[in-house]
C-alpha cells in the first residue's frame, strides 16, 4: 500500500521510465499485461523499492493515495481499454498520466471522462527515445493541473536537466501536452528530412565519398547547427559493416512512420497554418514506399545532365540547412500558437523552447535563439523576429542549394519547402489575386479590392 507511483507498461519505454523513477530514489510498483515483460524487469536492482505486480488490482492496491499511475503503452485503443479497466479500481483524486504519443483529441476525451469520476488525467508528452526515458526526457504534461501537481516532483526528477532547470513544465488544459508533443514530432520529421537531403546532396549530388560526407557532418558539430540530430547523424555514419561498408549504404530508402507527422499536417490543414516542411517530410516517407515505380521511373525518365557549377555548394549547404531547420521550428511554433488560441490553452511558447533544450529529439543550440525570438515584445512568426535576423542572412545559400538541387534533378522537397515558406513571408503580391478574379468570373464568388473595403462582384 505504500509505493509512490505505478508504472503500467514495461516495454522498452515503460521499463526505462520505471528505472529512471527508481534511480531517483522513488518507490514504484510496476505492471505489464505481458508476462515476459514483468519477468524481465530488473526489480532485483531496487530491493525494497520496487514491486512487480501480477494484476491491475495489485498495482492499484500497492500505491499510496492519491494514486499516481504512469501509462507507457501503445497509443490508441490500448489506452482506452486500460483506462476503462483502471477507472473502477481508482478513487477520486487519483491520477493517470498517459506518457505515450496519444492523439490529443483522445486525450481531451479521456480528461473529460476521468474528470467526471473525480480522477485526474494528465496527457504527458514524453520525448527522448529510450535513452531519454532512462536518463532524462523532455516532458510535456497537459490536462488536469491538480493531477500534474500531484506528480510534479517525480516528473521533474526524471526529466532531463538543462543547467539547473528540469525539462518539464505544465503545458495547459485538455490535450495540450500531447498536442505539443505531436508538433514536436512534426518538427522532428521536417528536420530529419532536411538532414537526409543534405546527406544526399553531398553523397550523390556532389559524388563525395562516405568519409568526406562524414567530415562535413563532423564539421557542423559545435557550430550553430549543434544539435542532437546532427550528433546522431555522425554516429550513424560511423557505423560500418564487418566488410567495411558503411551501414548507411545498406539501408533501404523506405521510411516508415507511426502517425504523429500525419496528424500534424492534418491539424495544420484544419487550422489553415502553412507547414510545408512537415508536409513534405511526411509525403517523402509515403512516396518512398514506391520502390518498384521509382526504379522503373529511373529507367524511363531522363535525368538532367550534371553540367551545373558545383563550387561552393558544399560550403553553402551548412548555412542553408541552418536556415531550413530554423524555419521548421517556426512552422511548428505557428501551429502551436494557432491551436492554443483556438482552444484557449494559453501555451507559453517560451516554456517550450526551455523544455526542448535537452532530453528531446529536436534539442539544439538553435533553441536559445528561438527563446530570444519568443521574448521579443511583438513576438510573431519566428521567421520575422529580430533574433532570426542572422538566419535570414542565409537565404542566398538556401536559394542556391534549392536551385542547384532542382537543376541536378534531385527532389530536395524539404529544402524547397523551407524556401517557399520563407518566400511567402516576403511576398506582397500573391498569385491568388488572379485566383480571386477567376473565382468571381466563373462563380460570382466576389473579391476584395486593394483600394477600398468590402466585397465586390463584376459582370466580367
Ligand atoms: C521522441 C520521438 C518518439 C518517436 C517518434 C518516431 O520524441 O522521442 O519523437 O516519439 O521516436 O514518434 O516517430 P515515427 O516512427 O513516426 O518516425
Amino acid at each position: 500500500m505504500n509505493y509512490e507511483i505505478g508504472v503500467y507498461g514495461l516495454g522498452v519505454m515503460g521499463a526505462s521510465i520505471a528505472q529512471n523513477i527508481l534511480n531517483h530514489g522513488f518507490t514504484a510498483a510496476v505492471y505489464s499485461k505481458a508476462k515476459e515483460e514483468r519477468h524481465h524487469f530488473p526489480a532485483e536492482k531496487y530491493p525494497g523499492k520496487c514491486k512487480v505486480c501480477e494484476s491491475e488490482q495489485e498495482l492499484v492496491q500497492s500505491l499510496q493515495s492519491p494514486r499516481k499511475i504512469f501509462l507507457m503503452i501503445t497509443a490508441g485503443a490500448p489506452v482506452d481499454s486500460v483506462v476503462e479497466a483502471l477507472l473502477p479500481l481508482l478513487e477520486a483524486s487519483d491520477v493517470i498520466f498517459d506518457g505515450g504519443n496519444s492523439y490529443y483529441k483522445d486525450t481531451d476525451r479521456r480528461c473529460r471522462l476521468c474528470a467526471g469520476k473525480g480522477i485526474h488525467y494528465v496527457g504527458t508528452g514524453v520525448s527522448g527515445g529510450q535513452l531519454g526515458a532512462l536518463y532524462g526526457a523532455s516532458i510535456m504534461p497537459g490536462g488536469s493541473f491538480e493531477g500534474y501537481l500531484a506528480g510534479e516532483k517525480i516528473l521533474k526528477a526524471v526529466a532531463a536537466q538543462a543547467g539547473e532547470k528540469p525539462c518539464c513544465a505544465y503545458i495547459g488544459q485538455g490535450g495540450s501536452g500531447h498536442y505539443v508533443k505531436m508538433v514536436h514530432n512534426g518538427i522532428e520529421y521536417a528536420i530529419l528530412q532536411l538532414i537526409g537531403e543534405a546527406y544526399m546532396i553531398l553523397r550523390h549530388g556532389l559524388s563525395m565519398s562516405h568519409e568526406e560526407v562524414l567530415q562535413v557532418f563532423r564539421g557542423w558539430q559545435g557550430t550553430k547547427l549543434d544539435s542532437y540530430l546532427i550528433d546522431i547523424s555522425v554516429q550513424v555514419m560511423e557505423k560500418y559493416e564487418e566488410d567495411g561498408t558503411p551501414l548507411i549504404d545498406r539501408i533501404l530508402d523506405v521510411a516508415e512512420q507511426k502517425g504523429t507527422g500525419k496528424w500534424t499536417i492534418l491539424e495544420a490543414i484544419e487550422r489553415g497554418v502553412y507547414v510545408p516542411g512537415i508536409y513534405e517530410a511526411v509525403m517523402a516517407r509515403n512516396f518512398s514506399a514506391k520502390v518498384e515505380e521509382r526504379r522503373e521511373g529511373a529507367r524511363l525518365i531522363k535525368a538532367p545532365g550534371h553540367d551545373q557549377e558545383s563550387s561552393g555548394i558544399r560550403e553553402e549547404l551548412g548555412d542553408a540547412l541552418l536556415l531550413a531547420i530554423a524555419l521548421s521550428y517556426s512552422q511548428g511554433m505557428e501551429l502551436i500558437r494557432k491551436a492554443s488560441d483556438d482552444n484557449g490553452w494559453q501555451i507559453d511558447q517560451k516554456v517550450l523552447a526551455d523544455i526542448w533544450r535537452d532530453g528531446c529529439i529536436i534539442r539544439s543550440r538553435l533553441l536559445s535563439d528561438i527563446k530570444s525570438a519568443l521574448e521579443e515584445e511583438k513576438a510573431g512568426p519566428l521567421v520575422l523576429s529580430e533574433a532570426y535576423g542572422e538566419f535570414r542572412e542565409a537565404d542566398r545559400a538556401l536559394r542556391r542549394i534549392v536551385t542547384w538541387a532542382d537543376g541536378a534533378g534531385m527532389a530536395c522537397t524539404g529544402f524547397s519547402a523551407a524556401l517557399h515558406y520563407y518566400d511567402y513571408y516576403r511576398t506582397q503580391d500573391m498569385p491568388v489575386r488572379f485566383v480571386q478574379a477567376l473565382r468571381d468570373c466563373f462563380g460570382a464568388h466576389t473579391y476584395m479590392r486593394n483600394d477600398m473595403p468590402g466585397h465586390f462582384h463584376t459582370e466580367w
